[in-house]
């Protein structure tokens, strides 16, 4: 009655999800001694019950009624599981024949819902029972023998009535409990059942359960081996006849530990019960039991050593399980539900077959995540590897630097995390960060030329499932020696000077100037440099006559050119080093204009028809200004623009000194020689009026940049200025008398007094 009303419940409440858990969440299993349930806890919530269902109720299998009824449940919440073990022999278990049926209601607490579920088996007994079976569970002791043999008075087995007599009820037989030097006084079943023994015959068999620690019970040890014992012995008197059984139930109580190898060990005395040679051993997880030899393929151990059998079970064993978790550090723990057959043989050749059945629980191991420095520095990046990583335990994100990735990792080119796989069931994680990431710390310590990379690294694991996290700390520092700034190498050509450099790692560290100006492809184009750059090299061409020149020794034979591209620590913009080169250039003819306003020029003056190769006469349009040297029609003169009759043309942004190199061959004759033939030398310097921004002086010429010069030559009268009276008088205010911009005046020596160039400017357009 009671269960078909769990049945229609059953039906009532059975929405889609529910079905599933049936399926999903329990396992049921026959196995040969006893009948299993498994329950998942994350289809069912952690809060769940079982009862036992038969014929005469529902009855609530708790610990205490569990102990002495049959029934084992086996809870690792840790794990996740459940597990519910029922003896043939429990209290509601319906047999006929060698057919065993359970019933079972579950009953959990399902998301806030209570939920009852119908479990239902009938197991075939598939190996016969042997004449004494002992099962030795976690929380009781059950003995059962075949009651025609326990009765030796009776000569034939197929004496009907003494089987009879046996098969009897039990409410007539008399218990008598035996400890040693000590007698007890005999009682009725009812009252051992009181006391919470169990006495019954059930399947042909005579059955005796006890839980553990009864008052009645003994403990001892065997061979060092804890044991834990029940002698008990029934009595019948049938008319004339007295039927006298012993059951004796005896198990070792070894806890078991874990020791350094990596072997979960147990043990047991070999001969807990009579046996003529060595008992036989099976061993297994989780109710498979195997023969010894199949075992110690697996990795078990199976020893016999003085009277006691050891067994091992490697920590990997499969079948075992194994579980992370966090308490301040990362640890785990292995559990084993071991099952351990000895099948044994006495004199009388009565077999007994003992089944031991312990949950062995390793203490806390400490899990040793670990990281490991794999950086290559050729690589420019870290590769760090995360290894021994349990497999219940996942990198949910990483902190570099102080900054928050969660996986998975968008796809950038900078960092990356990949994840490597072991047969052992750990798995790693390979971490890659280029040196420039932005995140990746870094710091030059330019007095040692040591650069260094910093990677904090802050690992968050979530230990599965309930994701208790767990953070692994690493600081990697790779450091480069030797670091030293870009150096050039540079050439002389013709025509300027080449700076080269191949292209190191670190170059970014610093940066190129010519004096405060950075270099760029946009200054090269401005300054007419010609500058190439990929990633290998870079090339920087300084052409003659560009910016940044400082030139010396100005003679006839030429002059030495000085170019410097200095190398500043970009961070602080201080000059680290530098590369000076100077070369000796010879062109036939230059002129310079020099900041501080001299004109120096060497021309090649044009071969004039000279009789008897007599050296030419020359000067500037003042003539007082001759050449510093000359050879031949070669001649060197350096003077400052604005002197020596120069006149000069202002126009809207530039201003621009001219002179005029005069020459004669006759020595007599100081004027110019203009004859239609001949040609003439101007020489100009054009100095941009930005850069004399600063006030100059007649006296003092101040420009920011040198000027550009020109050297024309031109047959064309009209071409330059008239050569202007020896002495110009003429004052400033007179000479202006255009309105255009272009226009050539006069140069005039005024007493000494400074003016703005924007004078000089306004002079001229007004
Ligand atoms: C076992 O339960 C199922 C429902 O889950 C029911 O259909 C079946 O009849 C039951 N069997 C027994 C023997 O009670
Ligand atoms: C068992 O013994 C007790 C006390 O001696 C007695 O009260 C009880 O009736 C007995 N029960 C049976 C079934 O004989
Ligand atoms: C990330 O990049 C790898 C190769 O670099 C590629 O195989 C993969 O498909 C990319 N993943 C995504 C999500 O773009
Ligand atoms: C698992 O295997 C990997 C790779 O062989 C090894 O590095 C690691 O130490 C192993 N871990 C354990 C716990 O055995
Ligand atoms: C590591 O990261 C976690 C989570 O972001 C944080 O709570 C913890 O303080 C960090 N540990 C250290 C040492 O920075
Ligand atoms: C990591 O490895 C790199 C390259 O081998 C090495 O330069 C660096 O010192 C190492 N860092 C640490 C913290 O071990
Ligand atoms: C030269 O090119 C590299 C990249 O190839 C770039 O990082 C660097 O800034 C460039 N240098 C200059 C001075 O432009
Ligand atoms: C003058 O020039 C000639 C030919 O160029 C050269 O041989 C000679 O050395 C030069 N003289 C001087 C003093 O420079």
């Amino acid at each position: 009655m009671a269960f078909k009303f769990s049945v229609a419940f059953l039906l009532s409440v059975c929405s889609a999800a529910i079905c599933d858990l049936i399926t999903d969440g329990v396992h049921m299993e026959c196995r040969e001694r006893y009948f299993m349930i498994a329950v998942d806890l994350s289809f069912t919530g952690k809060e769940l019950r079982f009862e036992a269902v038969d014929r005469t109720g529902v009855y609530a299998i708790t610990e205490q009624y569990a102990a002495k009824c049959g029934y084992t449940v086996s809870a690792l919440p840790l794990l996740g599981h459940v597990e519910l073990r029922a003896s043939y022999f429990s209290c509601h278990t319906d047999n006929k024949d060698d057919m065993f049926s359970f019933n079972f209601n579950l009953i959990a607490t399902h998301k806030g819902k209570k939920a009852s579920y119908a479990l239902n088996k009938t197991c075939t007994l598939s190996l016969q029972w042997s004449h004494r079976e002992v099962t030795c569970e976690m929380n009781y002791m059950e003995v059962s023998v075949r009651s025609d043999v326990t009765c030796p008075i009776v000569p034939n087995r197929h004496n009907k009535n003494a089987v009879r007599a046996v098969r009897s009820t039990t409410s007539d037989w008399q218990v008598t409990f035996q400890r040693p030097e000590e007698q007890m006084p005999s009682m009725n079943v009812s009252q051992a059942r009181k006391r919470g023994y169990t006495f019954d015959s059930r399947d042909g068999r005579l059955l005796f359960r006890t839980p553990y620690g009864q008052p009645d019970s003994l403990s001892t040890e065997v061979e060092d081996v804890p044991v834990e014992a029940v002698y008990a012995t029934v009595f019948s008197r049938q008319n004339w006849v007295v039927l006298m059984v012993d059951l004796l139930a005896a198990c070792s109580m070894y806890e078991g530990y874990f020791d350094d190898g990596g072997y979960m060990m147990w043990k047991t005395p070999e001969a807990l019960y009579p046996s003529v040679g060595g008992t036989q051993i099976r061993i297994g997880l989780n109710g498979d039991a195997m023969e010894q030899l199949i075992a110690e393929k697996r990795g078990y151990i199976v020893e016999k050593h003085k009277g006691t059998v050891h067994i091992g079970i490697p920590y990997n064993a499969e079948g075992g399980h194994r579980k992370s978790f966090v308490i301040g550090s990362l640890y785990e723990f292995y559990a084993f539900d071991l099952s351990v057959e000895q099948i044994s043989v006495d004199r009388d050749y009565v077999d007994t077959m003992l089944q031991f059945r312990r949950t062995l629980v390793t203490p806390l191991l400490p899990c040793t995540v670990f990281t490991r420095n794999q950086t290559v520095l050729e690589e420019q990046m870290f590769t760090i590897y995360l290894g021994d990583v349990p497999e219940d335990v996942m990198l949910v994100s990483i902190q570099l630097n102080e900054r928050d990735f969660t996986l998975p990792f968008t796809n950038t080119s900078t960092y990356k995390v990949t994840e490597v796989l072991h047969p052992n069931g750990t798995h790693g994680y390979t971490l890659k960060v280029l040196f420039h990431d932005p995140v990746v710390k870094q710091k030059f310590f330019i007095e040692d030329a040591v650069l260094q990379f910093m990677l904090d690294i802050n690992y968050t694991l979530a230990v599965l499932p309930g994701n208790d996290f767990y953070y692994h700390l690493a600081s990697i520092v790779a450091l480069f020696t030797d670091v030293s700034p870009p150096a050039f190498d540079a050439v002389c050509s013709e025509s300027g000077i080449r700076f080269k450099l191949n292209r190191q790692p670190f170059d970014y560290l610093w940066e190129l100037t010519i004096g405060l100006d950075v270099l760029t492809s946009d200054l090269a184009d401005r300054r007419g440099y010609i500058f190439s750059n990929d990633s290998q090299s870079l090339q920087l061409d300084v052409p003659l006559a560009t910016h940044g020149y400082k030139y010396q020794d100005v003679t006839l034979k030429g002059f030495s050119g000085t170019f410097e591209i200095l190398v500043r620590v970009r961070e602080t913009s201080e000059v680290q080093t530098s590369t000076v080169k100077t070369c000796l250039f010879n062109p036939k003819e230059f002129i310079m204009c020099s900041t501080d306003g001299m004109m120096t020029v060497v021309a090649n003056l044009p071969p004039v028809v000279s009789g008897g190769g007599r050296t030419l006469r020359m000067s500037l349009m003042d003539n007082s200004c001759g050449p510093k040297d000359m050879n031949g029609t070669r001649a060197l003169f350096s003077f400052p623009v604005n002197s020596c009759g120069f006149i000069f043309e202002l126009g809207k942004d530039y201003v621009t000194y001219q002179n005029e190199i005069f020459y004669n061959k006759n020595d007599q004759n100081m004027d110019l020689v203009s004859s239609d033939a001949t040609e003439r030398v101007i020489v100009q310097c054009t100095y941009p009026l930005s850069s004399l921004h600063q006030l100059f002086t007649m006296y003092r010429f101040v420009s920011d940049t040198v000027g550009v010069g020109k050297i024309i030559r031109t047959v064309q009268p009209t071409a330059g200025l008239q050569r202007p009276t020896r002495k110009p008088t003429a004052a400033l205010q007179s000479t202006p008398r255009h309105t255009q911009p272009v226009v050539f005046v006069p140069g005039v020596r005024p007493s000494a007094r400074y003016f703005r160039v924007s004078r000089v400017h306004n002079l001229a357009g007004g």
